[in-house]
């Protein structure tokens, strides 16, 4: 009925969550409001593991990639889980670090850590920096010999695949910010100094192709090419790379026409690519690692508002303002991206109008969606954006001094808050008052 099949229709005709009436939830809460279902989550990261264990023999390690959605309640459920993490900037790390994740399982990424995050990375005993650049491996092996101890890298690849997916959001082509070429020999040579640094220990190696990737081609062909370089690596170099970093990007369904392939399908098919390969190249099975971020936690929410105007413009279209909007979620006004909405209300009635959903910031371009379909709707309701557990709250901003929403968690029937709902003090809490 829903995109998500953790959604469905009570008595009331109200939208569910888990076990939990959302409508309350708008009541209880207030609006705007992040909803994410914990069960599910917990689900996901069960198959997730389930799937490695089947068909890789258990030999790999799912890092959850925070920056889809971090909060300390959120790095202790994963840690809960056995997931490990992948964290991008010392916001995230401390996030994880306060909530007690163990760094061992930490993987730092980005394409301009600074020498403090660098710092804190090692201090914190991270067990794998995946180094981007070659100004980054200098300096860290430099801070690593001052503070007198080995650190544990990853070196990033760009594989050269073009995935099919928003041109933002890609990361895997040549053409791309992220990591070392292999084309041009940049990656090969990367490897040399890195075996080199006396204080660095070079674990393997690591390449993300992209998000919101459909197809389990694109993995396969990603895997292929970074075995045929770890074959390269041990018969040019003598050197042994024990691992294999596949990073994230498995899609999700956000409206009906969305056909992921299933994780499962994923972890098999590259499963066999891996195992195929290596022992055609000679190599050995590496761990792998997979940094699966949206497909944790996108379904598993939802955001609600609260309808505050509507506008016919006759023959033209139909605004349907809500009292949130891309500050809450910019997902539309950067990608375009699709989403399903429901009247939270009146969820048992059919989606028979077409509107655009509004949102209350000072630009035009403050849209939630355009053509959605909805039930009947009327001042006062509850509105439902589906699948919005990943990359909202993430991505949220206070432009126009507007307040972040409250995160709450769903757990069968049981709702509590994990992030407060900012307040205006909050607003002004780093202004100097003079
Ligand atoms: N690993 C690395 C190195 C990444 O750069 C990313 C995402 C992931 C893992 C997780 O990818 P996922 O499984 O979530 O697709 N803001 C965009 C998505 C940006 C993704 C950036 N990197 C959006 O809202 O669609």
């Amino acid at each position: 009925m829903f995109v998500s099949d953790n959604l469905s229709v009570n008595e009331k005709g109200h939208l569910t969550i888990g076990k939990v009436d959302t409508v309350e939830l708008a009541k209880d809460f207030g609006t705007p409001l992040y909803v994410m279902d914990e069960m599910m989550i917990k689900e996901v990261c069960k198959s997730f593991k389930e799937s490695i264990d089947k068909y890789y023999d258990g030999k790999g390690l799912v890092c959850y990639a925070s920056k889809a959605f971090c909060c300390l309640y959120m790095c202790r459920l994963m840690s809960l889980e056995g997931m490990g993490l992948d964290v991008v900037s010392n916001g995230e790390l401390y996030t994880a670090m306060k909530a007690g994740f163990d760094a061992e399982k930490i993987c730092f990424h980005g394409n301009n850590k600074t020498d403090e995050e660098l710092e804190y990375a090692v201090d914190s005993k991270v067990g794998r920096i995946v180094v981007d650049n070659i100004y980054e491996l200098e300096r860290l092996d430099r801070i690593a010999k001052a503070k007198g101890v080995t650190v544990g890298i990853l070196l990033r690849i760009k594989p050269g695949i073009d995935a099919h997916t928003h041109d933002f959001i890609r990361t895997g082509q040549i053409d791309s910010k992220f990591g070392f070429a292999l084309e041009t020999e940049e990656a090969f040579e990367a490897i040399k100094k890195a075996i080199a640094c006396e204080n660095v220990k070079l674990r393997g190696i690591h390449c993300h192709i992209g998000s919101q990737i459909f197809d389990v081609d694109p993995f396969e062909h990603a895997a292929a090419v970074m075995l045929d370089f770890i074959a390269k690596v041990k018969n040019e170099l003598n050197y042994e790379l024990d691992e294999l970093n596949l990073g994230g990007g498995f899609g999700i369904k956000y409206v009906e026409s969305d056909n992921p392939s299933p994780f499962e399908t994923y972890m098999e098919k590259v499963s066999k690519v891996v195992k195929q390969k290596c022992s055609q190249l000679n190599i050995k099975q590496p761990f792998i690692i997979l940094e699966p971020g949206r497909s944790i936690v996108a379904s598993a929410g939802i955001t609600l508002y609260t309808v505050g105007g509507i506008k016919e413009i006759p023959n033209i279209r139909t605004y349907v303002s809500v009292d949130g909007g891309m500050t809450d979620n910019p997902r539309y006004v950067l990608y375009r991206s699709q989403y399903e909405a429901v009247v939270a209300n009146k969820a048992n009635l059919e989606r028979n109008k077409t509107v655009t959903i509004s949102g209350k910031s000072c630009e035009s371009g403050d849209l939630i969606g355009e053509n959605m379909k909805i039930q009947d709707i009327e001042v006062g309701d509850t509105i439902a954006i589906l699948a919005t557990g990943a990359y909202n709250y993430s991505m949220s901003s206070n432009y126009n001094r507007i307040a972040k929403p409250a995160v709450v968690f769903v757990n069968e029937s049981r709702a509590h808050v994990v992030v407060k709902r900012e307040t205006l003090d909050d607003i002004i809490r780093n202004d100097i008052d003079v």
